[in-house]
């Protein structure tokens, strides 16, 4: 099977590489960037590609790298950071650039003018000896560069994220022109490896499944029951801050099933436990530590031993908790960062941990459950606590979830096929000022937002439409008082991310 090995230098895409190689049925694996050459020869990859990250090459203390690497012969594509190590390394220049750029520029690549995403404060001023330059932007004159005696290539830009147009295609090209790499790699594969390794971890003891609804619990759910069938219980902790009604769907969805589901209404202690608190980290951590507390007590006598999560690769990364590097902490989400040190499991069991959402959509399928499911939108764990801006009373909790409704239904106009990745009402904690009939209100101001993107790490605003707008607009405010006005968010990921908080 054809092997491309991802080094990693902090850099918040690094999955996302891994990712796109792996959608285009070539197998990858993520080591660190600290590797040696002779260790990483002896994984045998056809290519390497370099990640980028968040240090300068030239700065005291900045990631090890062994240069061997540049010359055992194996096709090298550097990103961002990793264009500059190759640089470096091979005796070019580099130096804090005199514009940086973050966002998407023009960049002029092999002759062709496509958008690309750049993110860099450094960038390579002089070539090595041996390189040409292949692509530059207004303020980048080196923005990619090859040797294509040496099989090294560089690109400043990132070619992984969806922002650079044409990106997929210029993967494409390293793996299969360059490295000469077989489109052999399918999810099977995963399937099978994974319920070894639960088999391998959890061997005969019971395991408690912390099942939220949604796509990632489900899917790790069937993922369990092929593993190891009958060890598994499956607890759904309705803390209070759910969308309207969904509680009672997921209790319908799921019991009844050949499956032990448990529901347990933990609405009083996550709200006790969350008054007053504003802070969006403060939330996330209290809300993951009370999430293991309540699946704790639920775990009468101890029967099992493990937890098993639906934890992603993005909570991983934005958690700042990845194996490999040192990404920077984006956001704890609630799974990952809010995890209390001290648990009375023997260990915690995530089998999805190294997938992003459409590789889990495409093995739920792979595994059999229905599309409902497969296809929800994604609903973080932490719920409406980080949907809303302040504090987290219920009688805000009830505001949001009614205009929350409204918004969706409005959008769910749409055919399915049409409609965003994801949609939310947002409550923020500012007011202003309006005229209802012929008196002055002073009401919440909710945000609106629509995103599309296939991975979760980065977006795309929806452009949707001013009828779907107006609609919900209006209904919201006529239906709720306390809402004075409804604004649209218009910000991609990056620079925002998709949640608020
Ligand atoms: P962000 O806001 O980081 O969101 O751009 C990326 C995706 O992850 C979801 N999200 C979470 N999911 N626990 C989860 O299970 C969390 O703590 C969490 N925070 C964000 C978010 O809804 C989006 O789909």
């Amino acid at each position: 099977m054809s092997k491309i090995v991802v080094l990693d230098f902090g850099g918040q895409y690094k999955e996302l590489i891994a990712r796109r190689v792996r959608g285009l049925s070539v197998y990858s694996e993520i080591h660190p960037g600290r590797i040696s050459a002779n260790s990483l020869a002896y994984f045998k990859p056809d290519g390497i590609i370099l990640t980028g990250g968040p240090n300068s090459v030239y700065a005291e203390g900045s990631q090890r790298f062994d240069p061997e690497i540049l010359n055992l012969g194996v096709p090298v594509l550097g990103i961002c950071y990793g264009m500059q190590l190759i640089a470096h390394y091979s005796g070019g220049v580099v130096k804090p650039a005199e514009k940086s750029e973050f966002g998407v520029f023009d960049c002029t690549y092999k002759g062709n003018t496509i958008k690309a995403l750049m993110s860099h404060g450094d960038c390579v001023t002089s070539l090595p000896e041996g390189f040409s330059v292949t692509g530059f932007t207004e303020n980048c004159p080196i923005a990619a560069f090859e040797n294509p005696a040496a099989k090294l290539y560089g690109m400043q830009f990132h070619p992984e994220t969806a922002h650079t147009e044409g990106g997929t295609e210029l993967i494409a090209d390293f793996l299969f022109n360059i490295c000469g790499c077989k489109p052999d790699y399918d999810l099977d594969d995963v399937i099978e490896t994974q319920c070894a390794e639960i088999r391998r971890i959890v061997g005969k003891s019971k395991v408690l499944l912390g099942l939220s609804g949604g796509v990632d619990s489900s899917v790790c759910a069937a993922l369990l029951a092929k593993a190891i069938p009958g060890q598994a219980r499956c607890v759904f902790v309705d803390h209070g801050l759910m969308r309207l009604d969904e509680g009672d769907q997921i209790e319908a969805i799921f019991s009844g099933r050949e499956l032990d589901f448990t529901r347990v209404n933990a609405e009083k202690r996550f709200l006790k436990r969350l008054e007053g608190i504003t802070e969006p980290e403060a939330k996330r951590k209290i809300i993951g530590e009370e999430f293991v507390r309540t699946f704790e007590d639920a775990n009468r006598g101890n029967a099992a031993l493990y937890l098993a999560q639906g934890t992603i690769y993005p909570d991983v990364i934005e958690s700042g908790k990845s194996e490999t590097g040192g990404a920077a902490t984006i956001k704890s989400h609630h799974n990952v960062g809010g995890i209390p040190d001290n648990i009375k499991f023997k260990g915690i069991v995530e089998p999805l941990a190294g997938l992003f959402k459409d590789e889990v959509r495409a093995l739920g399928k792979k595994l059999g459950l229905p599309d409902y499911l497969v296809e929800r939108q994604p609903f973080p764990g932490p719920g409406l606590a980080i949907r809303i801006i302040g504090e987290i009373t219920k009688e805000r909790l009830d505001i949001l979830r009614r205009a929350d409704y409204i918004y969706r239904s409005a959008v769910e106009e749409l055919p399915f096929a049409e409609r965003p990745s994801q949609y939310f009402a947002v409550l923020t904690d500012m007011r202003a000022v309006g005229v209802t009939g012929d008196d002055r209100s002073y009401g919440y101001v909710l945000a609106l937002r629509a995103v599309y993107t296939d991975d979760f790490m980065t977006c795309r605003y929806a452009p949707l439409s001013h009828d779907i707008l107006s609609e919900a607009s209006a209904r919201i405010t006529n239906e709720l008082r306390e809402i004075g006005r409804v604004v649209y968010d218009i910000t991609d990921k990056p620079p925002a991310t998709i949640e608020w908080e």
